[in-house]
């Protein structure tokens, strides 16, 4: 089974984690449960970029982003070539390493 291996963030995660997951399991789902609070605020349906992470290594393993992907990703804050949307990337058989960026378009739950 594929595994997600979680760069540190100095509020999320401060050590970093591995989870180990289903092929075919959600990013955004899998760390929600690897008790990651990864903002989410569109509740996984592509509509709101908050869920926007930095697929490091293994990103050529995943589907391609959708246009609906793609429309939402514009929107992100500090987009680069790695970025993707959480809710939207499925693991396939292949590790990828994320890092979620410092920043979320989601100012409701900045301080
Ligand atoms: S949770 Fe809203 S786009 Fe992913």
């Amino acid at each position: 089974m594929p595994h997600i291996h979680l760069l540190p963030h100095p509020e999320l995660c401060p050590d970093g984690l591995d989870l180990e997951v289903k092929r075919g399991a959600s990013l955004c789902a899998s760390l929600l449960k690897g008790g990651v609070a990864i903002e989410h605020a569109c509740e996984m349906v592509c509509a709101c970029s908050t869920c926007h992470v930095y697929v490091r290594e293994g990103g050529d393993s995943l589907a391609e982003p959708d246009d609906a992907e793609n429309d939402q990703l514009d929107l992100a804050w500090g987009l680069e070539a790695q970025s993707r949307l959480a809710c939207c990337v499925k693991l396939q058989n292949t590790d990828i390493t994320v890092e979620i960026p410092r920043h979320t378009r989601n100012h409701a739950r900045e301080n």
